[in-house]
């Protein structure tokens, strides 16, 4: 078996976590819940489980990994040998796997749009609803798109951890910043777009009530990447000089700020073409926008083009940068903990995620009528690791990292053998301890009575 892969540098590291946590539950998904549920208001809900809930949270991954230098189901086993927070680390990887198959399908959809974009078939005037919806009940087309989807990750998995996901991230994430960058300044001068920021930026907190409670922390713990060992992966790699706590706190700023800036690009955008609705859910990517794309193609070609083509692309660079870190997940612990090569260890992985996502796509169209508990495979998959595996891994990683392991071994951690702020650490060792558990205990408890 071939050595530890290690991340080489600093700025390799914050990349590659951020590249995990910058995905389509930035721009795809942020947009929808701030659309749906009030605003401003979701935001400082959202921001305050950031803060208080995942960051712990992330914190806590970062300590486990770094500890122990193993994949998630190694961890627990290295850093508590012969007691069942094993398996802990089995529910990772098991979700890393459900989280990846469903990903996936939309990334594939994500592709199908940005080479549509490419062809100037966005522009031509349709029923981009209707479009959509034949599209992904297709039989073969989302399947091709998944494959595709699927390679991509592959390629950059299999070559390691340096040569591959730190090598990666680190041209893809700027350009991703770059187009953000550009999007912003495309979306703000288009008409209407004062309009978009007064709704996204003006609170309606009579929308902000339990159900939305726990979509906004469900929303944080997806869009972080935290609660199924993700992190944990990534911070086995990291060197002994990377400081834990500023490393999680950059991560958690720079996907707030890529969510938050995802409004700036889309509400305005929305809102400078009369009679479409912010309030379009999970089709406010794929047919609210197209429709914003065709006015401004209408008005301006080059500026319909343009848009249409960065703006899918950008979806395109962040659920890679995202898909890659859980195909890790899985990818490390079957080389490491089964002896198999890198190579074919993603091999596997690739496979197994070919055939979970084939069926999330297909639920859409031929398997529509396969349903457990009333949900397609698509659902049930995305239910599992938001509503289930996410929360109930959040609590089991801080109530291991605040109650289980040493609390000195923790400190050293956090304080990099006591060469960095103490106070820092102290600070988050309370919030592991007890805020993040009991938190995200009363939320997940609430959820489930909910259903
Ligand atoms: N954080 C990613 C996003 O926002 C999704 C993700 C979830 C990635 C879990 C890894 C693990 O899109």
């Amino acid at each position: 078996m071939e050595g530890r892969g290690r991340f080489g540098s600093r700025i390799g590291v914050i990349l590659a976590s951020a590249g995990s946590a910058v995905g389509l539950g930035n721009i795809w998904r942020f947009p929808t819940e701030v659309g749906r549920n009030g605003g401003a208001a979701f935001i400082l809900v959202y921001v305050g489980f950031v803060l208080f809930l995942a960051l712990p949270v992330m914190v806590s991954e970062f300590v486990i990994g770094r500890a122990s230098k193993s994949n998630t189901v190694d961890a627990y086993r290295t850093l508590s040998p012969g007691t069942p927070w094993v398996v802990a680390g089995f529910m990772g990887v098991l979700a890393g796997f459900l989280v990846l198959s469903f990903y996936s399908v939309v990334a594939g959809w994500t592709m199908h749009y940005a080479v549509s974009s490419l062809l100037c078939q966005l522009s031509a005037g349709h029923d981009f609803g209707a479009e959509f919806n034949a599209f992904i009940a297709h039989p073969l087309l989302p399947l091709a798109y998944l494959a595709a989807f699927l390679l991509l990750t592959h390629m950059v998995v299999a070559r390691g951890v340096q040569e591959g996901i730190e090598r990666y991230s680190k041209w893809m994430m700027p350009l991703l910043f770059i187009i953000i960058f550009v999007l912003v300044g495309c979306s703000l001068n288009m008409p209407g777009a004062g309009d978009g920021l007064r709704f996204l930026l003006r609170p309606d907190f009579s929308k902000v009530t339990w159900p939305v409670i726990l979509s906004a922390i469900g929303q944080a713990f997806f869009s972080l990447s935290v609660g199924i060992g993700c992190m944990i992966t990534y911070a086995s790699y990291f060197g002994s000089s990377m400081r834990l706590v500023p490393s999680a706190m950059h991560v958690c700023l720079i996907d707030t700020l890529v969510a938050v800036t995802s409004g700036f690009i889309i509400f305005p955008a929305v809102f400078s073409v009369p009679g479409l609705s912010v309030d379009a859910g999970p089709g406010l990517v794929f047919i609210t926008l197209p429709n914003v794309f065709n006015a401004a193609f209408a008005q301006i070609p080059i500026v319909g083009y343009v848009f249409s083509l960065l703006f899918y692309v950008l979806l395109l660079l962040a659920a890679l940068t995202s898909s890659i870190s859980m195909h890790e997940i899985c990818t490390a612990f079957i080389h490491e903990k089964h002896g198999v090569s890198r190579c074919r260890a993603a091999w596997i992985v690739t496979l197994l995620c070919f055939i979970g996502g084939a069926a999330c796509a297909l639920s859409f169209g031929p398997l529509r009528e396969l349903t457990i508990h009333g949900m397609g495979f698509f659902a049930l998959f995305d239910y599992l690791t938001a509503k289930f595996f996410m929360p109930l891994g959040g609590i089991l990683i801080t109530l291991f990292v605040g109650w289980r392991m040493q609390r000195s071994q923790v400190m050293d951690e956090l304080t990099n053998g006591g060469t960095c702020s103490r106070i820092l650490a102290r600070l988050l060792i309370f919030l592991i301890r007890w805020v993040a558990p009991l938190g995200v205990c009363i939320i997940f408890i609430n959820g489930l009575r909910g259903e």
